[in-house]
């Protein structure tokens, strides 16, 4: 690897080189990934709980650009189990969405790359590890088991294409074997409907720039939905629309999860969302999970600083503030990653070890896990012994 200049800036030459480097990996595992006629039990697995619709196991997900490696998921396990809804929360650039095109394999190629650990999708009868299945057998996958609802509908949309044909080429490119052209006509007007589109026959004739952004919004859930899939990822499918519009979309989410018994990963910065919608909570910070818990215990006992601080800066209704609390400074570099806790700059809760490596997961309860040095055995029977509750 190219070495940096102690100014930060690399030279025209050291970039060439990063990505002369780049260029090696990313087309090593380009070839791997794009073999035809791969066999199944390459990426066969088995899923570690058959209750779980998927599994994260150290993830590793990098993008190779020019300035260096950005290792956006680094290391991050797990679950999400089926029928219930996992809030995936963090600040902008934690890696959240990353993530969730990690399990799509939408990843912007060739410079981004799953480096390491496996995405267990659960099928039903098998098992299935995302990080290998060839490119081929993914299309398959995408919309029958794992769908995405994603962060700007607009440009998810294709402008210059009409509604209906847009839902069409989903049901199409997916299960219709069989149909006729008017099943599938009406299988577009029963989406429309079931996302609670008034007028579903007038606006599958409509091209994206003639809707809301709330019915656009819709039209998205519908195509993600179009083949009841296992699997829902929605990144931030709300953020763009008023309150309103945004409580009515949740509960939409909510009934038809229900309704074809799928899983949800919900992405979000927004805590009030995960509150309504989630049943476990996971805290991004910096490409890693810093704490995982249930809903419950996470609101109830937020445990590492950095959810405490999210925590914190939230507003509540009926508690007037002179101003909302923001954790102070900023992320580390992502290419440049500190040895030692990422949160430590930020931290204003620091205690004994924290100097140390990146701090272990711990346990707090079998589900509530934190990556923190206060947690540690000694630090918490100091702390107890001081009178303190941890
Ligand atoms: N195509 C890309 N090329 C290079 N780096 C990328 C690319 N996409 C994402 N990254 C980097 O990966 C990191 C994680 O990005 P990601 O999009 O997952 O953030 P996020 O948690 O979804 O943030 P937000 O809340 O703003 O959507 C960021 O540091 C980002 O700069
Ligand atoms: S390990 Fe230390 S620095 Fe890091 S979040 Fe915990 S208390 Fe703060
Ligand atoms: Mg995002």
């Amino acid at each position: 690897m190219a070495k940096k200049h102690n100014d930060g800036y690399l030279s025209a030459k050291e970039s060439r080189q990063i990505a002369r480097e780049n260029r090696r990996v990313t087309d090593r595992l380009e070839k791997q990934r794009k073999r035809k006629n791969v066999p199944e039990s390459e990426y066969l697995t088995q899923m570690r709980d058959p209750g779980n619709a998927v599994e994260f196991e150290n993830l590793h997900t990098c993008f190779f650009t020019d300035a260096g490696v950005v290792r956006s998921v680094d290391g991050v396990s797990f679950e999400v189990p089926i029928g219930k809804t996992v809030g995936v929360v963090g600040e902008s650039g934690c890696g959240k969405s990353v993530t969730s095109l990690s399990l799509m394999q939408l990843l912007q190629r060739p410079q981004g790359q799953i480096v390491e650990g496996e995405i267990r999708l659960n099928l039903g009868d098998k098992a299935y590890d995302v990080a290998k299945v060839p490119a081929a057998k993914m299309q398959e996958l995408r919309g029958n088991y794992v769908s995405m609802i994603f962060q700007e509908p607009m440009t998810a949309l294709n402008p210059v294409f009409r509604i209906g044909d847009q839902i069409k080429e989903v049901l199409v490119l997916h299960n219709t074997e069989g149909r006729t052209e008017a099943e599938i006509e009406k299988r577009i007007i029963d989406l429309l409907e079931m996302v609670g589109i008034a007028n579903a026959k007038g606006v599958a004739q409509m091209y994206p720039h003639e809707l809301s952004g709330g019915m656009r919004q819709r039209v998205m859930i519908a195509m993600a939905l179009a083949c009841s899939p296992r699997i829902i990822i929605a990144d931030e499918p709300t953020t763009a629309l008023d309150v309103t519009i945004q409580a009515q979309i949740l509960d939409l989410l909510r009934q038809l999860k229900d309704r074809i018994n799928s899983s949800i990963m919900f992405i979000t910065h927004d805590l009030g969302v995960i509150a309504e919608m989630a049943d476990y909570v996971v805290v991004m910070y910096a490409g890693r999970i810093v704490e995982k818990g249930t809903a419950e215990e996470i609101f109830a006992h937020p445990a590492h600083p950095y959810t405490i601080g999210l925590m914190a800066s939230k507003p509540v209704v009926g508690k007037k503030v002179e101003k909302l609390y923001s954790i102070p400074g900023k992320v580390p570099n992502p290419i440049n990653m500190p040895h030692y806790c990422y949160f430590r700059d930020r931290c204003e809760m620091q205690c004994e070890g924290c100097a140390g490596d990146y701090p272990g997961e711990i346990s707090l309860s079998p589900t509530h896990k934190v990556s923190c040095y206060r947690y540690t055995e000694e630090n918490r029977k100091e702390a107890q012994e001081h009178g303190a509750e941890l």
